[in-house]
């Protein structure tokens, strides 16, 4: 007799314990070494040379065989079954689908914790229009369907509508402006309204003094506010961001509340990441903080197979700041990838630090390489990389209280 894995699901090993991922339910089950050993040994052997079903010391093993039928996990089977096929899920290299244009890095908010240093002094700019214009279809070319204007402040940049325009006329499927909204006008709101835009925003209170005193500038919420209320009377999708730090880390609620009332979708604030201004421990929250890492995990065949070959959230993104330079996220700031001024498109994607980027899997990360959760886990490179003393690339989350090696959560 021979027991197996129903073919849906996946055993993965970990350091000191195993995971299997049913592919069809989405569901990720741990279990014990002793349960992966003996899962590992049914890959290779038939049951009769691993366990003796009648003898009582075995008896544990048998049990946990049963259980797992029961869960439709697994099979006995008279026959040797046919091998599942071995090696690593096979999975499209990854090209182009995202990116991110930091039009400007000139700002009329000079927001503390800002990770692209941006502000009414900054002076970085160095991308021509024109480039930016052939920046939009070389990246169309390469595969691009969504596209977000950013900065910075995106509506500083004088000609921001050619460049909407020219996005629109190249046929991406999703254009987004990502702005602080205090330059929003009824203009402004008529010309994404024509062009199908989206609209992103951010709020740091339901007040102003708490909104102003991180945006360092007076007006500002009252300005952004009114901005809403003309983005949402014309029916434009608007998203509304909000980061916590010390500054206006009581708001968290009252931000959710705003954004229930005004009918747009609420999300619980993100924390600010150490990056740019950010990079600052006085500005973290004493009390606020996302959920950390924890079970339950959940997969499905397509992120199950990406996550053996290319980063959860990185692939297929890039972003141009100001100055040209290619990076693989707006927060990983230190992670140059090329330069359009100098470079083609093209030749940046297809450059090694690009590709190592969207390459960066868990199997290489700290301590996530060990861990059995590891294909379903998510990540943020830049987040592990920012909390890091050394600021390492393959930094694990500072998020994740599971120790691999023990098989513990600590508290
Ligand atoms: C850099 S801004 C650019 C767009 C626009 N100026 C705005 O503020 O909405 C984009 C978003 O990044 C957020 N952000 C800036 N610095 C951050 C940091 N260190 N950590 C997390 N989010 C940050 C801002 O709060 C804003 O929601
Ligand atoms: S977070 Fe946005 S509004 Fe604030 S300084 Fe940075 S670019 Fe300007
Ligand atoms: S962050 Fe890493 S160690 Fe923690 S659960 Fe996820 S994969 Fe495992």
């Amino acid at each position: 007799m021979y027991y197996r894995l129903q073919e849906y699901c996946r055993l993965v090993a970990g350091a000191s314990r195993g995971a299997i991922y049913n592919l069809q339910t989405g569901k990720v089950l741990s279990v014990n070494q002793g349960a992966l050993q003996l899962l590992l040994a049914c890959e290779q052997s038939p049951l009769e040379d691993i366990l003796d079903i009648q003898a009582p010391e075995d008896k544990t093993f048998v049990d946990f065989l049963h259980r797992l039928t029961g869960m439709g996990l697994g099979s006995l089977y008279l026959t040797e079954p046919t091998p599942a096929k071995a090696g690593a899920p096979d999975e499209e290299p990854p090209k182009l689908n995202f990116l991110w244009l930091e039009i400007t890095a000139a700002c009329n908010n000079r927001c503390l914790h800002c990770y692209a240093t941006s502000g009414p002094c900054a002076d970085s700019d160095a991308v021509p229009h024109e480039r930016w214009l052939s920046l939009i279809g070389e990246a169309r070319a390469a595969g691009a369907a969504a596209i977000q204007l950013i900065g910075g402040e995106p509506l500083l940049y004088p000609r921001w509508r050619e460049l909407v325009e020219k996005a629109s006329a190249e046929g991406y499927e999703f254009i987004e402006i990502f702005t602080n909204a205090t330059l929003v006008d009824d203009d402004c709101v008529a010309f994404c309204k024509k062009h199908n835009v989206n609209i992103a925003t951010t709020i740091y209170a339901d007040n102003a003094t708490v909104h102003d005193r991180v945006t360092l500038n007076p007006g500002s919420f009252a300005a952004t506010m009114g901005a809403v209320e003309k983005i949402l009377a014309t029916g434009i999708p608007l998203r509304i961001a909000s980061i916590v730090m010390k500054a206006n880390e009581h708001e968290a609620k009252n931000i959710m509340d705003l954004c229930a009332r005004l009918g747009v979708e609420v999300t619980p604030p993100d924390v600010v990441r150490p990056t740019g201004r950010g990079d600052d421990k006085d500005l973290l929250p004493a009390a606020y903080a996302k959920p950390p890492i924890r079970p339950p995990f959940y997969t499905d065949p397509e992120t199950f197979a990406r996550a053996h070959s290319c980063h959860s959230c990185l692939h297929g993104k890039i972003a141009v700041t100001a100055a040209g330079d290619v990076i693989p996220c707006i927060f990983a700031r230190g992670e140059i990838c090329g330069n359009i001024l100098a470079t083609p498109l093209a030749d940046v994607l297809n450059g090694q630090r690009l590709q190592q980027c969207w390459h960066t899997t868990k199997d290489q990360v700290d301590k996530c390489k060990d861990c059995e959760y590891r294909y379903a886990c998510t990540d943020c490179r830049p987040l592990a990389q920012g909390s890091d003393a050394a600021k390492r690339w393959l930094a694990c989350s500072v998020d994740c209280p599971y120790n691999p090696y023990t098989g513990k959560w600590e508290e």
